[in-house]
């Protein structure tokens, strides 16, 4: 495996690879949520890109850039034992000449930003597509990978190569979830025991938001409090329901309903996102 922190040799070291390309975009401190869609590309690619890049741009004032967990030795030995060929893991100077206010950015519209995670976190996505697509520009990959964790950023993200026609499949991949459901996150590495305890009660809404919907309830009212019940003692930021092909918010739940939470624990005050499909396609 090439481990290679700057564009240029990135560029030449791709020249000399044959057949297809995978790009796993992350922020590095890999967890097995990242390993599944390593193990994806790699299985479905002849040669694969794990970027680690902790991108500042998609962080706002007083978010977590600065604790963001970093381990690029452990990512690289990872990767590594994943048959991972290149390891991209720029400097921010490699990545970014200017600031951000000073920087071409893709922003995507106001329709789907102004909600769910972006209505609390302005320009986020703007940083997350930006980055992105250089990463699309500079490896020409065939397909890039993401996990459906990150629902809205997936959704943006599968509208922009739409928008642009950039020349690359995005794979969605499920989420990865501890044995007692708590969502697999680099973020949970912030949490206090007493925390992670009360962050289980979001896996354990949504489940529970599932079987209400199975028993026959639709009601979008009710099922968002059920799941206030249950997460009590946390500061749910959001709670909704959308059309998972769309991302509109809906009223009555169907079986394309995407339910969406964002959350902090109080102790250690840490944003945790989870979500769940109502209905598991055949
Ligand atoms: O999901 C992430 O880790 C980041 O948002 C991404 C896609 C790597 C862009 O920085």
């Amino acid at each position: 495996m090439k481990i290679i922190d700057n564009i240029k040799e990135l560029k030449e070291e791709l020249k000399k690879i044959d057949g297809t390309l995978g790009l796993v975009p992350t922020m590095g401190a890999l967890h097995n949520g990242h390993l599944s869609l390593i193990k994806k590309a790699v299985s479905e690619n002849d040669n694969v890109v794990v970027s680690v890049f902790v991108n500042p741009i998609q962080f706002g004032i007083g978010e977590d850039l600065d604790k963001y967990p970093r381990q690029l030795q452990k990512d690289t030995e990872l990767c590594q034992n994943e048959g991972v060929k290149i390891l991209f893991a720029p400097m921010v100077s490699e990545m970014y000449q200017e600031d951000k206010k000073n920087l071409t950015l893709i922003c995507p519209p106001y329709e789907v930003v102004d909600k769910l995670c972006g209505k609390s976190r302005p320009g986020h996505f703007d940083g997350v597509c930006s980055v992105v697509a250089k990463l699309f520009n500079l490896t020409k990959a065939n397909k890039a990978y993401f996990g459906q964790k990150d629902a809205q950023q997936l959704f943006i993200i599968k509208k922009m190569v739409r928008d642009l026609n950039f020349d690359i499949e995005i794979v969605a991949c499920p989420i990865v979830r501890e044995t007692d459901n708590l969502a697999l996150s680099s973020r949970n590495q912030y949490l206090t025991q007493s925390d992670r305890k009360l962050a289980l009660n979001i896996s354990k809404a949504l489940f529970n938001i599932k079987k209400l919907f199975n028993d026959g309830i639709d009601d979008v009212r009710a099922l968002v409090d059920s799941a206030l019940k249950i997460m009590e003692g946390l500061d749910v930021e959001y709670i909704e329901f959308v059309d998972k092909n769309t991302f509109n918010f809906q009223t009555a739940a169907d079986k394309n309903t995407l339910v969406l939470i964002a959350a902090r624990v109080p102790e250690s005050n840490t944003r945790l996102i989870d979500n769940i499909l109502l209905w598991d396609a055949m």
